[in-house]
């Protein structure tokens, strides 16, 4: 006979017919009520146990956890809080879980203690939502770049450049520790190492991307991205999946609007395709939220927020009136800020960040032409000589949730600039290429999938929504 999944079951109303389904017992009430679940709906079925001769010792094992498999008969529920139910005919244990060991309860766990259990954590209701939320937005990332005459690229995981030139890299050798060839100035000889050179984990696949918008005009990045910086905050992961769209002949602001666009969609696929999960959760954040004081409470639910997002526009504001708005702001005047504003140039932290997104304008904020001296090398100069074509997305709880730019596609110029930044031309020859051989104006940016999540599911630390975070100290599992 056909197993049926939850999902189906609960949406079903042909009654009175006979059905099998497999999955874990969530709870076991009064030896009668079973709640079983198996990953296709955060919704579980009751199965009602009633057999003419209770089998005692059955009974013992139908216990938390236990994969179990049922027959039985779908019926209106009697009940309250479902439409069906299934009267058991039949049940079998698969692999029965003992109840002393088991340590996920059911009852309210801390995330932390669930981080430290994060092979089995997916088992409780808030876990299983945000990975089925996962799960439709990395869908709703490949559907909205397909739909829109995008290329999906896999840029190579191992390389030999720092694209972000910020020295956060992790080290990809095949010598053993301690017994590396020396060269004759004494420095490791990497021409001696697996690649003849040396190389690392990518901290973006951006560079790479650039020169296949050069060829198939729009192109996209989805995988994984490493940074070895030593961030302990509830927002960076040392492993975490980046989404980079390049694309030809795209300046600065049509790369705004298409960050704006892409991101009002895959939330929009995500309210309409995943309702049960966001209810959830939704309701988990208004519960979380109680206990905070009134103060720190938003005054919006995890729907409406998502929706306001969908809605609204994104403020796009230039660096310097974001500088200006931040130096005249109150909480700079008070002194707090940990890093306060005192000039232009300053470096935007994550606090001056969420006071424009969350006091000030009140709603996801596009800062652009940032001074050139704080982004990456490779992007374009405006006239001004000192501001550069970036981008960065603001979204409130989070921070920068997209980073972006217009390249620097004259050649003499990014020449001039990686001189400058003391960045080897040989290192990055075929990147020079691009701008040799039917330069063009390109745009992309990089979005965070992780912090993307985050922002969709209410959760509030990123380690809580991959399945096995890496974060420094700590890469169990
Ligand atoms: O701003 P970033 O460093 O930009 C780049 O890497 C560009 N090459 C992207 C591009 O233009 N193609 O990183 C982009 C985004 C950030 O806005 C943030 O959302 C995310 O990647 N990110 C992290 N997410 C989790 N943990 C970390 N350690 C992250 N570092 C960056
Ligand atoms: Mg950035």
């Amino acid at each position: 006979m056909n197993r049926s999944s939850v999902k189906e079951l609960l949406q079903s109303d042909k009654f009175l017919h006979e059905v099998h389904v497999k999955g874990w017992v969530r709870t076991f009430r009064s030896n009668r009520f079973i709640a079983l679940n198996d990953g296709s709906t955060i919704n579980n079925i009751q199965c009602v146990v009633d057999f003419e001769n209770t089998n005692e010792a059955l009974l013992k094992r139908i216990t938390t956890s236990a994969a179990v498999s049922i027959t039985g008969t779908l019926v209106e529920s009697q009940g309250k809080g479902q439409k069906v139910e299934i009267n058991v005919t039949n049940l079998e244990i698969l692999g029965d879980s003992n109840p002393d060991e088991y340590p996920i309860q059911p009852k309210k766990h801390s995330l932390e203690f669930l981080r430290e259990n994060a092979h089995l954590r997916v088992r409780t209701n808030t876990f299983s939502a945000v990975m089925r939320v996962r799960s439709k937005l990395s869908f709703a990332v490949h559907k909205y770049f397909q739909d829109n005459g995008f290329n999906y690229v896999n840029t190579p995981i191992i390389t030999g450049s720092d694209a972000e030139g910020a020295g956060e890299m992790f080290k990809v050798t095949n010598f053993e520790a301690n017994k590396a060839p020396l060269n004759e100035e004494g420095q490791i000889d990497y021409k001696q190492d697996f690649f003849g050179k040396e190389t690392n984990l990518t901290v973006s696949g951006q560079l790479e991307a650039e020169t296949y918008a050069m060829a198939l005009g729009k192109v996209y990045t989805f995988g994984p991205t490493f940074r070895a910086e030593n961030s302990n905050t509830t927002r960076h992961l040392a492993e975490f999946w980046m989404i980079e769209p390049e694309v030809a002949f795209m300046d600065l602001d049509g790369n705004m609007d298409l960050s704006e666009d892409f991101i009002k969609s895959v939330l929009g696929y995500v309210l309409e395709h995943c309702e049960d999960d966001l209810a959830f959760l939704d309701q988990r954040l208004t519960q979380e939220e109680k206990s905070k004081p009134q103060a720190q409470r938003s005054d919006m639910s995890l729907l409406e927020k998502l929706r306001f997002v969908v809605d609204n526009n994104f403020k796009r504001v230039s660096y310097t009136e974001a500088i200006d708005i931040l130096r005249n702001s109150k909480p700079n005047k008070k002194k707090k800020f940990q890093f306060p504003i005192n000039e232009w140039g300053a470096d935007l932290q994550s606090e001056h960040e969420r006071f424009l997104v969350e006091k000030h304008f009140k709603c996801p904020v596009i800062l652009f032409d940032y001074p050139a001296d704080i982004k990456a090398f490779y992007m374009r100069l405006n006239e001004d000589g000192k501001t550069v074509r970036a981008m960065d997305v603001l979204f409130p709880g989070i921070g920068e949730i997209v980073g972006g730019a217009q390249r620097e596609e004259r050649l003499d110029v990014l020449k001039e600039k990686m001189a400058a930044l003391n960045i080897d031309e040989k290192e990055l020859w075929w990147y020079l290429d691009t701008r040799k051989f039917g330069t063009a104006v390109h745009s992309g940016f990089g979005l965070g999938f992780e912090r993307l999540v985050l922002f969709t599911t209410g959760m509030s630390n990123i380690r809580d929504v991959i399945p096995f975070p890496r974060t420094p100290q700590n890469a169990e599992f």
